[in-house]
């Protein structure tokens, strides 16, 4: 619907319509390519698990839902860990049980009260290669090989560059000793998905060159992973939980997919780790994208599932999520963020009409304002919005889905460490093998966390 490159007449612009009608079919199946994702999820480096439940052994009563159709979050009882080698025993429909959240929330709205007029999430991107980027790929020890693309040949460099300039007013300038003394003596700690993971690095990379090597450190890749400033006494931290609920996806490095099971009701095992952190940065999406999901009830005692679609279980767990926000968060004491969803760029016909590709090639960005492509769901962001704003003064949104669509330049596609080996007929189709969905570093994620550093 989107093409802001259109100078075919419309003869042309027709039969590529429907020569594109044709292929359509054989275009590299979205599940692939989420396969693939799925794959290098799961592989960092090797590393330890460490993701055992905390008992809590002064509550063990669970609440019964005041209705049959609603249950409460499980907050308090712990239970067997869904690990990756947990199956269903049975499985059925979805019985529409939904999840009944504390809404007793107190006003405390110090926070929210935004002396910012301005959006920030509303802008365009500006060529500024003079202050960007921020650090150079190949100075961060912490970089990931999933997202160095200069190392692994991209040669235009062009998507470190970018400046994101809002409408009406200008970013604070990323300073690194200020966000330093932001976190002096604070966790700071990421929660999902890979993305999410980018983000992390991100973060780790636009600061860590302010530390001397032997006053920095960084923990081996964990469930929880923790860098560590000593002279702040400040931590920087990411915790894999890429469904936010529990699930048998929990595993850092051995990832589950094929049959994907969470306890819609049940943050608890994430919780014992992230109840602690000052700052909370949370992020999910694409983990949803492919249903169905299986549902695990924390009442359920025979291992019998419910089976839903996969923006029906985001629903429950962003709800599970959002009663712990509001059950436990002192917005006095502890921030949190949420990211919206980071957007894909899987179709080249969507911002060119006519193209088969997807991001492999691509330099710039798109400027065509507004833009928005398939890789963003508008029911998903409906539901992180309803769900927001019931929280109201204690989340604050990261809206990076609008900016980062723009940047249909800025996924690694080709230029990456691929954790399996090519075969041939990939190497001869670049864009069958692209990644379009994470981003290169120094690129798109360093502008989210600017945006942190703003709100912050
Ligand atoms: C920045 O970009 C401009 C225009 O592309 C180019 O002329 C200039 O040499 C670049 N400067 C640096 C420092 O790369
Ligand atoms: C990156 O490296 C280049 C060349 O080595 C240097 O001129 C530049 O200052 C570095 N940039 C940052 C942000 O460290
Ligand atoms: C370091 O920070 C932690 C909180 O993250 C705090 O509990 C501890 O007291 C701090 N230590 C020092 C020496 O300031
Ligand atoms: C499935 O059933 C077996 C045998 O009845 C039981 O031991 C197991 O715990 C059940 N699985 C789950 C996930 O509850
Ligand atoms: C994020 O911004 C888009 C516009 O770019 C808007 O449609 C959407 O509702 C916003 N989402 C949230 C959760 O605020």
């Amino acid at each position: 619907m989107q093409n802001q490159k259109t100078p075919n007449n419309p003869l042309t612009q027709t039969t590529q319509k429907m020569k594109w009608n044709k292929k359509k079919v054989q275009i590299f199946p979205f599940l692939v390519i989420l396969l693939l994702v799925f794959i290098t999820f799961s592989t960092f480096h090797n590393g330890s698990i460490i993701g055992q439940i905390h008992e809590n052994p002064n509550h063990i009563h669970h609440q019964q839902a005041s209705s049959a159709s609603y249950v409460k979050p499980n907050l308090k009882k712990s239970q067997e860990v869904l690990d990756r080698h947990c199956r269903c025993n049975s499985t059925r429909g979805y019985s529409g049980r939904k999840i009944a959240r504390d809404g007793g929330s107190k006003s405390y709205g110090r926070w929210r009260v935004s002396s910012e007029k301005c959006d920030v999430f509303s802008g365009k991107w500006v060529f500024d290669n003079a202050s960007y980027p921020l650090y150079n790929e190949s100075d961060c020890p912490y970089m990931s090989d999933q997202l160095a693309c200069h190392k692994h040949g991209r040669n235009d460099l062009g998507y470190q560059h970018w400046r994101w300039q809002p409408h009406d007013c200008n970013l604070k300038r990323w300073n690194v000793k200020e966000m330093w003394e932001k976190l002096r003596g604070k966790r700071l700690m990421f929660v999902g998905d890979s993305l999410n993971r980018g983000q992390w690095i991100s973060m780790v990379c636009l600061l860590q060159s302010e530390i001397p090597a032997d006053r920095r450190s960084m923990s081996p890749n964990a469930h929880l992973t923790i860098f560590r400033a000593e002279d702040y006494n400040a931590t920087i931290e990411f915790l894999w939980a890429p469904l936010l609920v529990e699930s048998n996806s929990d595993d850092p490095v051995n990832h589950r997919l094929d049959e994907r099971i969470i306890r819609p009701d049940s943050v608890l095992k994430h919780a014992s780790l992230w109840e602690h952190a000052d700052i909370l940065v949370f992020n999910t999406y694409l983990w949803w994208r492919q249903g169905p999901v299986k549902l695990l009830w924390s009442d359920d005692e025979n291992g019998a599932c419910e089976e839903l679609d996969g923006q029906g279980a985001m629903e429950l767990a962003m709800g599970a999520w959002a009663d712990w926000v509001s059950s436990k968060v002192d917005p006095l004491k502890k921030r949190v963020f949420f990211v919206t969803m980071s957007p894909t760029h899987l179709w080249s016909r969507e911002w060119k009409r006519g193209s088969e590709g997807n991001c492999y090639s691509e330099k710039d960005p798109i400027d065509f304002e507004g833009y928005w492509g398939s890789g963003s769901d508008l029911p998903t962001m409906s539901t992180v919005e309803n769900i927001l704003s019931s929280l109201n003064s204690k989340v604050s949104v990261l809206n990076v889905t609008q900016l980062s669509e723009y940047r249909k330049d800025g996924h690694p596609s080709i230029f990456r460490k691929f954790w399996e080996p090519l075969r041939p007929e990939q190497l001869s189709n670049p864009p069958s093998y692209s990644d379009c969905i994470h981003w290169c570093l120094p690129g798109v994620p360093d502008t989210w966390n600017e945006l942190l550093f703003h709100l912050l």
